[in-house]
């Protein structure tokens, strides 16, 4: 018997990065400053004062990053293009430096044999177009949809999978309500605008990518398993409540052309005096997709929390009435997130059932956790934690298979460690280990586990 769980030939195994917390570099070659460039100055904005100037110094560094992951052995590789790389202030024509370095990235991968998955975006929004008022006006997506354009005209004809936007709730919700992400606006009346917003710019993204001649392209979703604490009626409405904002939101609109029947219950009077909705968008934004992307990490349990006021003007988005509850058993990571991996394959049967033929298959876009490693004197990593959450989650995708749920791959967050947002550096998600005052990569034993994965699974194949 396998220590590993099995899946079937095609299945993509993967890892996935992104440009903001890897590249660094932000000032060569023509790039633009972005959103998170800005919001990293704001005094106590990220944990440790870091910023992405730096990070791990992909920009230099991507064809020693790019062997490593020959020698994982991937078959797929989930990265995002900068934005502001590519239109420095977020409109007019194509920089090509910045298009070069990921027309270059394209060809190293290809030459070893990893299938490119491109993000478009990954949160780092050109400031001139925040400036015009960022994804709280409509233009954004328009401009979103140029960008593709250009993105796609480069790369479309070597990049098979496309990836619009990643996990939208965060844009909307941690920058405009929240405020932990990037813009940092708190107002919370914003968020769904921009929520909108960002669905109009994935469905005109779509379109682009369309007319460019891709025929693989899904957006990412944060999707979450909500469970309520108890059987108290509050708690299971506060259940309701997390299960609209954090996934039905994004669903609804996206695979049947509708907002969730319980959106006026979690955004009360907010919701009937939206003006930036117009006839018309949920069929641009219900366009449909070849995969759904998800990205799972945890699970939430959550119970009924006293309203309280965010704003004097009492208008808010980010509903505040339910709050996590403890999840007994369950061990935490570095993040402080509880790890209950079988919850991955209550969602994604829960999803099958919901949708049924209208759910696209599914791309487990992200995947994986950040551990307090200690390296050894010889600079090794034995991260059994990280070992054991992947393979478990990892079994958790393979009993949804086992179950109907038509699952194509899965990728490791992350092949590096690298710039948590606003938690900084503290949070390692690498399989392979940085030292950043020297930019040593040394992979840690949860790379060694997955490569001898990969291996065995196609030596079964
Ligand atoms: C989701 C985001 O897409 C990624 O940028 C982040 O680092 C991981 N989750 C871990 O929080």
């Amino acid at each position: 018997m396998s220590e590993f769980p099995s899946f079937p030939p095609d299945f993509a195994f993967g890892v996935a990065t992104s440009a903001y917390q890897i590249e660094g570099a932000v000032s060569e070659d023509g790039r633009g400053p972005s959103i998170w460039d800005t919001f990293c100055r704001r005094p106590g904005a990220v944990l440790d004062g870091g910023d992405g100037t730096t990070a791990c110094d992909h920009y230099h560094r991507h064809r020693e990053d790019v062997a490593l992951l020959a020698d994982l052995g991937v078959d797929t590789y989930r990265f995002s293009v900068a934005w502001p790389r590519v239109q420095p202030t977020g409109s007019g024509a194509a920089n090509p430096q910045g298009l070069d370095f990921y027309s270059r990235l394209v060809d190293d991968l290809l030459a070893t044999g990893i299938t490119p998955a491109v993000t478009l975006y990954h949160w780092d929004l050109p400031q001139a177009l925040e400036d015009a008022g960022g994804w709280r006006v409509r233009d954004t997506a328009a401009r979103f949809a140029d960008y593709t354009a250009l993105v796609a005209d480069a790369l479309a004809d070597r990049v098979p999978r496309w990836i619009t936007l990643n996990e939208p709730w965060c844009s909307a919700f941690l920058g405009h309500a929240g405020g932990e992400h990037a813009p940092g606006v708190r107002l919370g009346t914003p968020a769904l605008a921009a929520a909108h917003h960002l669905l109009v710019g994935h469905g005109l993204s779509m379109g682009a990518l369309r007319a460019a001649g891709v025929r693989e392209a899904g957006i990412a979703l944060n999707l979450t398993h909500v469970s309520a604490a108890t059987g108290r009626p509050e708690d299971r409405a506060a259940a309701v409540r997390a299960e609209t904002q954090r996934n039905l939101m994004w669903t609804e609109p996206l695979l049947r052309a509708r907002y969730p029947a319980t959106e006026t219950d979690t955004w009360e009077e907010l919701i009937e005096r939206e003006d930036f909705r117009r006839a018309g968008d949920l069929d641009l934004v219900s366009a449909p997709m070849d995969f759904l992307g998800i990205n799972y990490y945890t699970p939430s349990v959550v119970r009924a929390a006293p309203y309280q006021e965010p704003h004097p003007d009492r208008r808010h988005a980010m509903d505040n009435r339910f709050t996590d509850a403890p999840v007994p058993g369950a061990r935490r990571t570095a993040m402080d997130w509880p790890v209950v991996p079988g919850t991955l394959h209550s969602l994604l049967t829960s999803l099958h059932r919901r949708y049924g033929p209208a759910l696209p298959p599914v791309h487990i876009t992200e995947n994986g956790s950040a551990e307090h490693d200690v390296p050894a004197p010889d600079g090794t990593v034995r991260d059994t934690d990280r070992i054991d959450y992947l393979r478990d989650h990892l079994g958790a995708v393979a009993d949804a298979i086992a179950d109907g749920v038509d699952v194509r791959g899965h990728y490791v967050w992350s092949l590096l460690d690298n710039f948590e947002w606003s938690y900084g550096y503290e949070r390692r998600f690498g399989i392979v280990h940085v030292d950043y005052r020297t930019q040593r990569r040394t992979p840690k034993a949860s790379y060694h586990w997955y490569r001898r994965l990969i291996a065995e699974a196609r030596t079964v194949a």
